[in-house]
């Protein structure tokens, strides 16, 4: 059995979906910062690629790390531009080590204002999407060699709004998200069981990004006062708990809540 001595996941490929933007993009620096080669998914826009792309390589490079940091095109509900941007991704490094899936909308609007096809839409990205990205990663890592008895480790990121809803308007992403919380313990049997596949949900709570800063003072200041700490984690926290779970043996098939111990 082989085995990663030292916690040096150095040469490791990992994929980060939604990786040009967000916390994405700070789970990519840490990722590069850890001196571990990673391939994001380009955003649309190329500007916040290229931005992106030099963010990565400068977290590495400051702390003295030389990785390989790649984007190629994804649309996360699409069949073909999935399997296509895994086969560029299987061209350049022969492998994944790890998947971290952060691709999402959640376009929160008044139920009654919600239709049809904006749930279609959400879903389609968030579920159905984490299954195409899910089916694509597994194509290449079941045919990897096992290490740290396993072939390949994935975390998807969930939300506890996937349990405790907060508010209607956010319906088919709390819904979405329940899914995936469900696709975890679901597609473990097949993906670790029959594939040596390690595979978590990570669902953190509050944050501190840009979506948020539409909350209303005196609400969020009443959802503080339900964190033990009294405020929101910030993205590079979220992706410490990411890698965590990236490196952590004997560990998968669960969904573990990051969300500052809400109550
Ligand atoms: N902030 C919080 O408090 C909080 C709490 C719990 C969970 N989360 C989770 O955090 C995750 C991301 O948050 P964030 O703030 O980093 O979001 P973000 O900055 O909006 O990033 C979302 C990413 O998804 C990509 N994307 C969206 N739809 C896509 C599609 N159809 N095809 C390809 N790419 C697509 C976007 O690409 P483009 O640049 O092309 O748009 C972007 O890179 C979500 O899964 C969310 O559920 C956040």
């Amino acid at each position: 059995m082989k085995w990663r001595i030292n916690f040096d996941f150095s040469g490791t490929t990992t994929v980060v979906t939604g990786g040009s933007s967000g916390i994405g993009l700070a789970t990519a620096e840490l990722i590069a910062k850890s001196g571990w080669d990673v391939i994001v998914t380009a955003s649309r826009s190329a500007e916040k690629t290229k931005k992106a792309i030099e963010t990565i390589q400068n977290a590495a490079q400051a702390v003295g790390k030389e990785v390989l940091v790649k984007a190629f095109p994804y649309q996360a509900e699409n069949e073909d531009s999935v399997k296509t941007f895994f086969t560029e991704v299987k061209k350049v490094s022969q492998r994944v080590d790890f998947l971290v899936h952060w691709v999402w909308i959640s376009p929160d609007t008044d139920f009654d204002e919600q239709t049809a096809e904006l749930w279609n839409q959400v879903f389609a990205t968030n579920v159905t999407g984490t299954f195409l990205a899910l089916k694509s990663a597994k194509d290449i890592m079941k045919t990897q060699e096992i290490i740290d008895e396993v072939r390949g480790r994935i975390v998807l990121i969930t939300s506890t709004n996937g349990v405790d809803s907060y508010g209607i308007f956010s319906a088919p992403y709390d819904a979405s998200k329940a899914a995936m919380i469900n696709m975890v313990r679901n597609i473990w049997e097949d993906f670790h069981k029959n594939h040596q596949i390690a595979i978590n949900g990570i669902g953190p709570g509050w944050i501190a990004t840009e979506m948020n800063n539409t909350v209303p003072a005196e609400e969020m200041a009443a959802e503080m006062q339900k964190v033990w700490s009294g405020r929101m984690a910030t993205p590079e926290e979220i992706a410490q708990n990411i890698l965590a779970y990236l490196t952590l043996p004997y560990n998968s098939g669960r969904d573990h809540m990051v969300d500052g111990w809400y109550r």
